[in-house]
């Protein structure tokens, strides 16, 4: 498979075709994910019969493990046009898009799913369960008056992705860079935010939503930034005084909170609005997939509160096959000495006294970020390991709940 890197001038029009034959992009001449964003990404395609027929594409990001930060590979597009599906292409693609990156740095990467499986393949394993709340904005259950916000456009992008960087952290919070959050402000005739400044001019919190000029929403929040919970609380109360035009707001319940606390007899609506095209209810999904690039480096960063502890790890990982043979990272199986405490070590080899834990790395990936204990993944993805280990595994990674707070 010849794979080379895309060049809008050139390739503008088959990227177009692929985007367009997929559903994702409908003006070619203004459309900001092919225009804007596709240029500055890392972005690779694959010909066939000299015209572009599969893309993958990635942003260099971070991602948070606790306080620690990772670099991040996102995927930020996979396809492949009608005429270049179930021949391998998209899947080599993408492995080869994240091997560059992992030899370029990247120490985990990250992808949102159009279905369980696929990317599997490549070593990636379920994120959290996000829960994705539907509510009507009168039920919203918030003690206080929405202050004037200040209307936000296009133009101040760069205050926006400032503010959506310096926002309240949480483990696995994903950041991608300014062209991103250009791009993902997205049409302005559909899209609009709504902010809040500090005395020195920095937006300090702020929502952005779809749904501009539809008489009754639905709105969907794209997202919410805030530096803390009180301007979080801010941003509902704005939402709620939407609440005599407006029925229906969606969004990613967002870190921290539980949405129920924040929403009047939910049962009661949730009931009431069954089968009704504004249903109110709240909707779990795991949607988000994760892999390690880098096990040293990764797990150098992980500082955990557990007794010191040691065992061998026997680390599958099935990207290898995928990757062109030019490539020199072809994955991380293998084994190693996994060191875990407040400090913690991955160095490869065996030690003969140690307790083994075998895994895939989709399956680790997992564990390490707290997502399912190692007790669960013995059940769902197979690991293995004496039952003394797999409790201390549990204790060690009981993490706070991993969200990747940004759509991509
Ligand atoms: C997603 C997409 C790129 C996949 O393209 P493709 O050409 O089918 O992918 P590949 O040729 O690499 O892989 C096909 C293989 O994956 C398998 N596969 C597909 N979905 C799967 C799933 N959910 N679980 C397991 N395997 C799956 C197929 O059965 C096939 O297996 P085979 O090789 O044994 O026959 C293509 O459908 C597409 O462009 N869709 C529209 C855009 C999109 O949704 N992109 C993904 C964004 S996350």
């Amino acid at each position: 498979m010849k794979y080379r890197k895309f060049d809008l001038k050139k390739d503008k029009d088959s990227v177009y075709r692929v985007l367009n034959e997929c559903g994702w992009v409908h003006d070619k001449k203004k459309d900001k994910y092919l225009n804007k964003f596709l240029p500055r990404a890392n972005t690779l395609v694959m010909d066939i019969n000299d015209e572009v027929e599969v893309m993958a594409t990635s942003s260099n990001g971070s991602i948070r493990y606790q306080d620690e930060k990772l670099k991040l590979s996102a995927i930020t597009g996979v396809t492949a046009s009608l005429l270049a599906r179930k021949q391998g292409f998209a899947g080599r693609l993408t492995a080869t898009r994240l091997a560059l990156d992992a030899e370029k740095g990247a120490e985990v990467g990250a992808l949102c799913i159009f279905d369980q499986g696929y990317y599997n393949k490549l070593g990636f394993g379920n994120g959290n369960c996000e829960n994705l709340v539907s509510i009507t904005p009168s039920t919203l259950k918030i003690d206080r008056k929405g202050k004037t916000p200040v209307r936000l456009t296009e133009k101040d992008y760069k205050k926006i992705h400032k503010n959506r960087v310096n926002r309240l952290p949480n483990h696995c919070a994903v950041t991608l860079p300014e062209y991103a959050t250009q791009a993902e402000l997205g049409d302005k005739n559909k899209n609009m935010g709504f902010g809040y400044f500090d005395e020195s001019g920095n937006l300090t919190h702020h929502i952005w939503l779809h749904g501009k000029g539809k008489e009754q929403g639905p709105y969907w929040v794209q997202w919410l930034a805030y530096e803390n919970l009180d301007q979080l609380m801010d941003l509902l109360a704005l939402i709620k005084s939407f609440e005599e035009q407006i029925m229906m707001v969606r969004m990613v319940v967002p870190p921290f909170i539980q949405m129920q606390d924040f929403i009047e007899k939910p049962y009661l609506i949730k009931a009431m609005t069954r089968k009704a095209e504004n249903q109110n209810n709240i909707y779990s999904t795991a949607y988000w997939q994760l892999r390690i690039l880098n096990l040293p480096k990764c797990i150098k960063k992980t500082h955990l509160s557990c007794e010191d502890f040691n065992f061998n790890l026997q680390l599958s990982d099935p990207i290898g096959e995928y990757i062109p043979e030019e490539i020199k990272w072809r994955s991380i199986a293998g084994d190693y000495v996994i060191s875990l405490g407040n400090k913690s070590s991955a160095k490869r080899g065996k030690q003969k006294d140690l307790p083994t834990l075998k895994a895939s790395v989709n399956a680790f990936t997992r564990m390490w970020f707290g997502i399912m204990s190692a007790s669960s993944l013995v059940h769902s993805d197979g690991i293995n390991a004496p039952q003394e280990l797999l409790i201390k595994l549990d204790k060690a990674f009981l993490l706070p709940q991993a969200h990747v707070d940004w759509g991509f």
